[in-house]
């Protein structure tokens, strides 16, 4: 089927991956556009094969059809497709399209679009400075039926974000090549496909930030290199699916704008309920009912507050889904430690993975069996896949009846009537996850020989044991037949090496017709929407938190994300902040962390201690290992108990600035978590940070990152600082600074010069507890004496609000102004304002103009203590002189 093009000479296979020589393809003729034509905000036109074409991975398509939307000021959408045979896209229902605002006059729009005819290239540029921030020029673009071709020229040492999952460099250096295509990747591996696909990036000059996303859900390599002249280039290399570019404008002052413009993109981040900014605590290789209970009761011992307990496999009968183990997680005595949670204000979440065990008489599996709701062969005959419970087949998460069958499940199992009432899901081998090794011809005998399921290792325990407090302890067809499903021409770098290689069959088909080749990325992004509608079915109108281990680009609409199963290492925690980052700055997927003190291998006292510290600013905050690790509950170890203390009290009373920040992204897209080069843009010494980073846009966290060490070498902008804990002032140099003697139970956590915090007065051991405490607004002001937050407050758990309250605070000229809508009735004070780097003490104080005694003036730390004492539910100032 593939032509013998004039270019496979240069084609090479390595072990996986294809390679070809950059400057050979870059022979390719190309195109010439033809028959252009401009329609108001539209422009299209006919992309024609030169002559003697390229042929490198099959032959050429030869007329394409461009077409170039000014969408809005600041977003282009560019499209090429084949007019003659449809071509698959990711489907609407996954990928909702952005509207088109209409009424753009392209001249002044804040990009331009422009092309060369012959040979075809196109460029987008930044109207108001006329650079070029994106250019095919001098490289062909190549369109072949399993392999497309798009490449740009970048300026030298290019500040690029994104193109995840992967374990780079939160500044991707210019010598790497990104493969999507989604991977069980057990602990993530350095430079391998990992879960998720965000083929997504930000590229930032002192001149701007602009954003550029390729909607394909096909395997890619994209590669960051440079030519042979030393032109830095980034090239997709793409097995199928159309060229579906958006170009995000961002804009010149403040790299938050892209974010926000991919946001319209992909969809805002769904908020989540309060509590979930709480502890969570899980492990792999619970055995029973009876440790899942001594870990709630240890922690509540050593008064390190636990929010959330959570489960994996080891609950289940077989590790099949929607099944508990009779004798090691009785439902009798799991529903009895359910009911304990909810009783003392906290919650419990369960692992569903997608594969359900292929066994008649399994309710799970004859239900579905009966709807058809799985995954398909070209024959008709489901996929057979291997996974925890032994032989399994997959859900379709495109089929018709697919929300029904899971909803049921759901209902079913977690009835809180006489089931498991879980407050979240954890969802996990989502890529979908398969342990048959090709070609997988006999996976009942693999079955056998992976024991699996896994037999107990334990004895059960006795049924009745005491617990809690008793304890010490498109026209899809035709490309099936056409191209090469299995074994396309271009291998992607995927590192399981073939595409279906631990997955599911790339020739596997869903109801809809669209083959896994298409739609593999999908799979974790379709289950999170599946799986976040049954959650809501179940408790109508509440929001709820479901963790993915794969995502598609938009998954953060539906669900939140831990960044897999990582190893308890230095270099893991410190990776953590970059995969981090890509998730919640980038990828609007902000309900992130990665499984503090590691999944795999063992971890030590004081990388869990410090790790723990790191966790507090996590977004998602879980702890949690392998079967195969030693324990690492924080109450293990001393140290790692204190440190979880100490910053559990820190999140705690941030908790309400955090969801602040969470209100605002679901609004308009503003990242929770930004790199320092948003806060400090024309910085260039910040835009390689990625071991600090800023919780919400006030808070910069600044571990230490170094094994046994007491020590940090940090950055600090040219700005003012203040430490969160003694709200001293810091003056920041725009230099290195070292901080020494910071013990295993500290963190450094700076407040940025310019913001008003507003914090709970005192931490609690639950968030039910938390939203009781009273409010401080603490001010800290930047150089030029001016500060300005915001605080918002609902009931934490509905979707639709009857009434919040939104509160903002500013300060200038030694004046607080609070104002604001107090519609949701918190029921709690405001304190306390607490004024930082007040050089001396005032001679009088105001609240409302009337004076006020009973404040106090910290001399050594410059912090003046005004007494409040009103209901948040006023409009309110503070004034000294
Ligand atoms: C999520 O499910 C809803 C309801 O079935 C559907 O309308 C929507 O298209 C789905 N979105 C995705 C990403 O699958
Ligand atoms: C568009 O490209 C042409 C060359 O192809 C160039 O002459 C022209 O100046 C460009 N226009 C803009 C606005 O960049
Ligand atoms: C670029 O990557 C290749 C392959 O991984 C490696 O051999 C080479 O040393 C790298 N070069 C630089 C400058 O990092
Ligand atoms: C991963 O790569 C980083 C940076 O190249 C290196 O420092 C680290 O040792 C590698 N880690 C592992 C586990 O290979
Ligand atoms: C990067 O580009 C150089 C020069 O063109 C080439 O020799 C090298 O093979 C390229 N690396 C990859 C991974 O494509
Ligand atoms: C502790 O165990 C005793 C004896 O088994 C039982 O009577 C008591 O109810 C248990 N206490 C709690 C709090 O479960
Ligand atoms: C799909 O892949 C399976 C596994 O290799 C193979 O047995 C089957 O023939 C393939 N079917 C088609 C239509 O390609
Ligand atoms: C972790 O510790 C356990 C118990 O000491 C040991 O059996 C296991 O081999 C260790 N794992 C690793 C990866 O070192
Ligand atoms: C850290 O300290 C421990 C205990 O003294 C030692 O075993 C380990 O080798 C040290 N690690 C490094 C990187 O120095
Ligand atoms: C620091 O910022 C101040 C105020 O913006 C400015 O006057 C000063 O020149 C800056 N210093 C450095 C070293 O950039």
């Amino acid at each position: 089927m593939v032509q013998a093009g004039f270019l496979l000479a240069a084609l090479v296979s390595v072990s996986h991956g294809s390679y070809v020589d950059p400057a050979v393809l870059d022979q390719c003729s190309g195109y010439d556009l033809e028959d252009a034509t401009w329609q108001g905000t539209s422009f299209k036109a006919n992309l024609i094969l030169r002559p003697e074409g390229c042929a490198v991975f099959g032959p050429d398509i030869s007329t394409l059809s461009l077409e170039v939307v000014y969408e809005t000021e600041t977003r282009i959408h560019l499209k090429i497709a084949d007019p003659h045979n449809a071509r698959y896209e990711v489907p609407e229902s996954v990928l909702v399209r952005p509207s088109s605002s209409g009424d753009i006059v392209p001249d002044n729009a804040s990009i331009q679009f422009n092309y060369t005819a012959s040979p075809f290239s196109f460029s987008i540029s930044r109207t108001s400075t006329e650079e070029v921030l994106f250019t095919t020029a001098n490289h062909p673009l190549i369109y072949e039926s399993q392999y497309l071709r798009v490449k740009t020229s970048l300026p030298q040492d290019p500040s690029i974000y994104g193109l995840g999952e992967h374990t780079n460099p939160f500044q991707l250096p210019l010598n790497t090549t990104l493969t999507l295509w989604s991977r069980d990747a057990y602990s993530v591996p350095n430079g391998t496909n990992l879960y998720g696909n965000h083929p997504v990036y930000f590229e930032h000059r002192t001149t701007g930030t602009h954003g550029v996303f390729l909607l394909n859900s096909n395997g890619m390599d994209i590669k960051l290199n440079k030519t042979e002249s030393g032109e830095p280039t980034l090239e997709y290399n793409v097995i199928g699916g159309v060229l579906d570019s958006y170009f995000l404008a961002g804009s010149e002052s403040s790299p938050v704008e892209v974010a926000k413009q991919y946001a319209e993109v992909v969809g805002l981040p769904a908020e989540v309920p309060y509590w979930s900014f709480g502890l969570h605590q899980c492990r792999f290789g619970y055995q029973n009912f009876v440790d899942v209970a001594n870990v709630i009761t240890n922690y509540s011992a050593a008064e390190i507050p636990l929010e959330t307990m959570w489960t994996d496999i080891d609950y289940m009968d077989g590790r099949k889904i929607f099944t508990v183990d009779p004798n090691y997680f009785p439902l009798d005595r799991m529903r009895q430690i359910v009911q304990y949670l909810h009783d003392h204000g906290q919650k419990y979440i369960l692992m569903t993975d997608p594969a359900v065990a292929l066994q008649e008489g399994y309710e799970p599996y004859d239900r579905g069996t009966e709807m058809d709701v799985w995954l398909k062969m070209p024959n008709g005959s489901a996929v057979i896949a291997l996974v925890w419970p032994g032989v399994t087949v997959y859900p379709d998460w495109f089929h018709p009846d697919i929300q029904e069958y899971w909803s049921q499940e759901f209902e079913q199992f977690y009835n809180p009537g006489q089931g498991l009432d879980i407050d979240g899901a954890w969802i996990d081998m989502n890529e979908p996850s398969n342990f048959c090794v090709l070609p997988c011809e006999d996976p009942y005998q693999q079955a056998q020989e992976q024991a699996l399921p896994p037999p107990r290792t334990s004895l059960p325990p006795d049924h009745n044991a005491p617990i809690f407090g008793n304890s010490t302890s498109a026209s899809k067809r035709e490309l099936a037949k056409r191209d090469d499903l299995l074994d396309p021409p271009y291998a992607i770098n995927n590192a399981a090496g073939e595409l279906s290689s631990k997955t599911a069959w790339t020739n596997a088909t869903s109801a809809n017709g669209l083959s896994q080749y298409n739609t593999h990325n999908l799979y974790g992004t379709l289950m999170s929407n599946v799986t976040r509608n049954a959650m809501l079915n179940r408790r109508p109108g509440l929001r709820t938190l479901v963790i993915t281990r794969s995502t598609f680009a938009g998954a953060g609409n539906y669900v939140g994300k831990w960044l897999g199963d990582n190893v308890s290492t230095w270099y893991h925690y410190r990776i953590s902040i970059a995969g981090m980052l890509g998730m919640a700055s980038v990828y609007q997927v902000p309900m992130v962390g990665s499984d503090i003190c590691g999944y795999a291998g063992n971890t030590t006292e004081t990388l869990c201690a410090r790790w723990a510290m790191l966790g507090g600013f996590y977004p998602f905050m879980r702890n949690h290992n392998s079967d195969t690790s030693i324990s690492q509950e924080f109450y293990l170890w001393p140290t790692v108990a204190e440190a979880a203390r100490k910053v559990l009290d820190m999140r705690y009373r941030l908790m309400d600035y955090i969801y602040t920040a969470f209100h605002t992204a679901s609004l308009d897209g503003t990242p929770v978590l930004q790199p320092l080069w948003f806060q400090y843009p024309a910085d260039k010494a910040t835009y390689s940070i990625d071991l600090q980073f800023f919780y919400g846009d006030s808070i910069l966290v600044s571990p230490v990152t170094d094994e046994n060490s007491t020590s940090v070498n940090i950055y600090l902008p040219n700005d003012t600082f203040y430490d969160f804990t003694s709200l001293t002032p810091i003056k920041g140099a725009g230099q290195q600074v070292t901080l020494t003697d910071i013990g295993f139970t500290d963190i450094p956590v700076f407040i940025k010069g310019g913001r008003v915090l507003p914090l709970r007065v005192q931490s609690t051991m639950t968030t039910v507890e938390l939203r009781k405490e009273d409010f401080e607004f603490v001010v800290a002001p930047r150089a030029d004496g001016t500060a300005a937050g915001r605080l918002y407050v609902d009931d934490g758990v509905s979707i639709k609000q009857n009434a919040t309250t939104e509160v903002a605070m500013s300060f200038a000229n030694s004046k607080l102004e609070v104002s604001g809508s107090f519609g949701y009735n918190s029921g709690v004070n405001v304190v306390r304002v607490r004024v930082l780097g007040v050089e001396a003490k005032p001679g009088s104080v105001y609240v409302n103009n009337r004076e006020v005694k009973g404040d106090d003036y910290d001399e050594a730390n410059k912090v003046l203590d005004v007494p409040v004492g009103l209901p948040l539910n006023q409009d309110f100032s503070v004034s000294f002189s």
